[in-house]
């Protein structure tokens, strides 16, 4: 069976896990205030997730990922490769416009107290700070959305196609 190789694997769950903590830290975060402050280790694990998306981007483009089993129809190849792409470019660009907005803001960037990320040079009056607030927004429910479809699509292929699409990434 071909898979993904470890590096590919690593990058997959360690992405995934990271991704999923800082959705509801995001979506949880007005109303955790009152207990604890999550957006310092939000920015930190956000700002981690944007490293490792461009090394596994890089990834991506270098090597060729394991052909997808022969009976899959043209509609679900298709799915499959549009989803992925859509996954590409949000892991990066939602950091990203996360960066622009926290930029912005008074506090330090701070990657988990070790050292300070420098800010982008953006302001709450740029266009370019509304258009990071509402597209991190955005971005987030668009990856909500795509990861239920994603998890929806693997359960598929592992419980009722019963291949090794799940296996391989595993
Ligand atoms: C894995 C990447 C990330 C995900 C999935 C993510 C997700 C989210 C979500 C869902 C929200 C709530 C949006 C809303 O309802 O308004 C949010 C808010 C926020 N995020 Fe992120 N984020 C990520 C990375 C980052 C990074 C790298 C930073 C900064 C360095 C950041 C800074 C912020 C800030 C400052 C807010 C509050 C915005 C506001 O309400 O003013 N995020 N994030
Ligand atoms: C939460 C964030 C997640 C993101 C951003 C994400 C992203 C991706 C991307 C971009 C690929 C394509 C890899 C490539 O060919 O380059 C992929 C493949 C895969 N993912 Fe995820 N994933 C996430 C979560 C999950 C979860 C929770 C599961 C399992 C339930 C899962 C199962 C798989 C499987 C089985 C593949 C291989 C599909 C194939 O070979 O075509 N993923 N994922």
């Amino acid at each position: 069976m071909a898979r993904y190789n470890g590096v590919a694997r690593a990058l997959h769950w360690t992405i995934a896990v990271l991704i999923i903590g800082n959705l509801l830290g995001g979506f949880l975060h007005d109303a955790l205030e009152p207990f604890v402050r999550i957006m310092p280790l939000h920015k930190a694990v956000g700002l981690t997730v944007l490293a490792l998306s461009l090394v596994r981007a890089v990834w991506r483009l270098t090597s060729k990922a394991p052909p997808l089993p022969a009976d899959m129809s043209r509609w679900e190849t298709g799915a499959a490769h549009a989803t992925h792409f859509a996954f590409y470019l949000l892991i990066i660009a939602l950091p990203l416009t996360g960066w622009i907005v926290a930029s912005a803001g008074k506090y330090p960037l701070s990657w988990f107290g070790l050292f300070d990320v420098p800010k982008l040079a953006v302001t709450r009056d740029d266009a370019l700070y509304a258009i990071g607030h509402e597209g991190h927004e955005l971005m987030g429910v668009m990856a909500a959305v795509l990861i239920a479809l994603h998890v929806g699509a693997a359960l598929r292929h592992h419980f009722v196609l019963k291949d090794n699409v799940l296996r391989r990434m595993a």
